[in-house]
């Protein structure tokens, strides 16, 4: 393994991703104060903001997922740190096309940019190319590197084995890693709404220089932007859980986790039906094959149950009357599985088809996403930052406590104001409020001071891990 590059690359990926991090927080926080008219930004401001906010986040968890995933799997097989600096020039060009489309350009259709909102041009002519070709440096970056993951595990493990398909036989002769198991779903996942954001990209520049001679299928575009917003969303939880099912049971001192029959079912069954979860955000398009919906309703439970069942049932015999080593790294493992537990239950509860009626758009949709990623999958990541960084950049763990309790309570309390508006049915994405939602200013203050919590915790982790991975960046090789 070659230690001290991929060292340096993955202090790298932390460093930038929780850079990102302070800043897109701090877009959240604007936005929530913005509703609950403690200060005032125009609309154009809070969808700008929100755009940005959106897209960042969602990038960089996916990369922060990503680089662990890479870093781990030099572990089994060997992989490309060309690609991985590639993949990391890639970013840093994509979000600077993003900024200059959003800040300078004011771009504001938000992460989701669903068509045809993006040709109504109400902000600077050449911000909507630059924010579609900001996608694009994102995605061919993103999928060379997912490409280039795949093919070093197919080198080593067959396509039977990859898949530990050998498990549903009673005693298989070979054995293969939960985490290879993991990443290899999750890549195929990954790669799957990449090539489908990449259709969706040229049918948009199609339409974009045909000058009006052609024209793209509402239904079409909704259902190509989804299956690529919603898998990609979900699909970077599923790297952060490969992580876990490496790193949980190394940091806690207990043996190292297997893959039985049942995790190889229950994760073959994510990747068929986490593909399929997407129609749950079409249930009003009421044009949509019905058929459509159903399988949406369907796969919802199926992706997220098996994934879900096994994990928890993992962790919980892990810990169960055992002596845990605990640190602060695998109680952000442990806590985040709670909170995508129960992200993944409101995720469940919103799409139910009876439920949607009365949750679609409300604020109990970032209720839910919040959950599982704040909560959830950035604490899988930031449990990863914290032992790479301690591992090979040394440091105490002083702070831990307070990150923590700041992280928690920060959190706890930002989420339930969303909680709470969304069972109120406030609208979700309202720049300000009308009079008739009579709580939700003060829900969005409420949210807005815990979200304020949130960040003194992520700063404090930052500063701490951005010293050590700058040592490990500067040692020479
Ligand atoms: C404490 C940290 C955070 C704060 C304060 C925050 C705040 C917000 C706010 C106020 C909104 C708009 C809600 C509305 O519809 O009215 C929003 C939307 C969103 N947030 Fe966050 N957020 C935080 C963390 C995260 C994280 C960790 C993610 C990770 C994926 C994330 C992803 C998103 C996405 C994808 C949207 C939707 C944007 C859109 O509708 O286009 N946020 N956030």
């Amino acid at each position: 393994m070659e230690t001290t590059r991929f060292n340096k690359i993955t202090s790298l990926w932390i460093i930038t991703v929780l850079v990102l991090f302070v800043v897109a927080i701090t877009l959240g926080i604007i936005m929530r104060l913005n509703q609950s008219e403690l200060i005032t930004v125009s609309p154009i401001t809070f969808y700008t903001d929100m755009t940005v906010h959106g897209l960042t986040m969602i990038g960089i968890w996916f990369v922060a997922g990503m680089a662990a995933v890479n870093f781990i799997m030099e572990r089994y097989v060997k992989t490309s740190h060309g690609v991985n600096v590639f993949a990391y020039v890639m970013t840093v060009v994509g979000v600077l096309l993003l900024w200059a489309s959003t800040f300078f350009g004011r771009f504001h259709a938000g992460w989701t940019f669903l068509y045809p909102l993006p040709f109504k041009v109400m902000w600077k002519s050449w911000a909507t190319p630059t924010f579609y070709f900001s996608l694009a440096v994102l995605g061919v970056g993103w999928l060379v590197w997912c490409l280039s993951l795949v093919s070093s595990l197919l080198k080593k493990y067959s396509l039977k084995e990859v898949f530990a398909w050998q498990h549903f036989s009673k005693n298989p002769k070979t054995e293969t890693p939960p985490f290879v198991l993991i990443a290899m779903i999750s890549l195929v996942g990954i790669i799957t709404c990449l090539l489908a954001a990449v259709i969706l990209l040229v049918l948009t520049f199609a339409e974009y220089y045909s000058k009006g001679s052609f024209v793209n299928d509402a239904l079409l575009m909704k259902n190509l932007t989804y299956f690529f917003g919603h898998t990609i969303a979900n699909e970077m939880l599923y790297l952060g859980l490969a992580i876990l099912y490496e790193l949980f049971s190394e940091i806690s001192g207990r043996p190292k986790w297997k893959t039985t029959w049942y995790v190889a079912l229950a994760w073959n069954f994510t990747l068929i039906f986490i593909l399929t979860a997407f129609f749950h955000h079409l249930y009003m398009d009421f044009v949509q094959p019905e058929g459509f919906q159903i399988i949406g309703q369907i796969a919802s439970y199926s992706a997220s149950l098996p994934a879900a069942g096994v994990t928890v049932f993992s962790v919980i015999v892990a810990v169960y009357r055992t002596k845990i080593n605990w640190s602060l790294a695998n109680l952000l493992f442990f806590l985040g599985v709670t909170g995508w537990v129960i992200g993944g239950i409101g995720a469940v509860i919103d799409a139910t088809i009876s439920n949607n009626f009365i949750l679609h758009n409300t604020l109990w949709v970032p209720a839910h996403f919040h959950t599982y990623n704040a909560l959830g999958n950035v604490l899988f990541s930031l449990a990863f930052f914290q032992w790479f960084s301690a591992k090979y950049g040394g440091g105490s763990q002083r702070w831990s406590k307070v990150v923590l309790w700041l992280l928690l309570i920060g959190g706890i309390g930002f989420l339930t104001a969303f909680y709470i508006g969304g069972a109120d049915s406030i609208p979700r994405r309202y720049s300000s409020y009308p009079e008739v939602f009579a709580t939700a200013k003060t829900l969005a203050a409420f949210g807005a001071l815990f979200a304020t919590v949130y960040l003194s915790g992520v700063l404090v982790f930052f500063v701490n891990i951005s010293k050590r991975c700058l040592k490990i960046l500067l040692q020479r090789s």
